[in-house]
């Protein structure tokens, strides 16, 4: 009995190791996001003369029910800086109903002709 013992030990052992190994990749790869995209994080805008930047938080949108095709590609690239580029945005295009604008109207969201410190805070 001595002998099945030592002989079955370590397959035990093995077993437990490699179902311990299974069961931590499946934990770790739905974690990681594994097959998911990867957001963009916080971006902060700076081309805001003398007031404070501009935060966008993926985080908070993704939150609020934002989809990234609501905003990729057909308002944003997944670039950060690219919309700043040319510098075509501004509070006026903004208004207009480009870029944050096409939510920030006061009736998506809260609208850019007011709340100007939920999206200009100093960091
Ligand atoms: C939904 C977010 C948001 C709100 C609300 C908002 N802004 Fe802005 N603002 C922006 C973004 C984005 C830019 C562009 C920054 C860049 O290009 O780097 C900008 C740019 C600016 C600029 C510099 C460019 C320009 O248009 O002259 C000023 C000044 C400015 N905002 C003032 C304001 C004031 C005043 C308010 C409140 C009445 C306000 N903003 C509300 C997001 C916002
Ligand atoms: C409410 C709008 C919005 C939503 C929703 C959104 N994004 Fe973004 N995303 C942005 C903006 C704004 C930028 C910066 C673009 C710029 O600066 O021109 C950006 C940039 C990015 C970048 C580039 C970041 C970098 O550092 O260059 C990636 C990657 C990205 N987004 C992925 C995603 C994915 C994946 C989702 C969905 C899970 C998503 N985004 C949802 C607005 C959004
Ligand atoms: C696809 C629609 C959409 C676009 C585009 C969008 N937002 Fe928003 N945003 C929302 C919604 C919805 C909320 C949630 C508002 C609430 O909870 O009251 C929100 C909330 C926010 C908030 C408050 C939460 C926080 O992060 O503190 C800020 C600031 C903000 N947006 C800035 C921006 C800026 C800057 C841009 C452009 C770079 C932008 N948003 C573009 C839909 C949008």
């Amino acid at each position: 009995m001595e002998n099945v013992i030592i002989i079955t030990r370590p397959r035990i052992y093995l077993v437990t190791k490699v179902l311990a190994l299974i069961t931590a990749v499946a934990l770790v790869l739905p974690i990681s996001g594994f097959g998911e995209e990867k957001h963009g994080g916080d971006i902060w805008f700076k081309n805001t003369k003398k007031f404070a930047p501009v935060i966008f938080s993926h985080d908070k949108h993704s939150q609020a029910g934002n989809q990234c095709t609501d905003c990729h590609d057909k308002l944003f690239k997944k670039e950060a800086g690219s919309a700043d580029a040319g510098n075509t945005m501004t509070m006026g295009t903004l208004k207009k109903g480009k870029y944050c604008g096409a939510c920030h109207d006061g009736e998506k969201t809260f609208s850019v002709r007011g709340s100007c410190k939920k999206c200009h805070i100093k960091n």
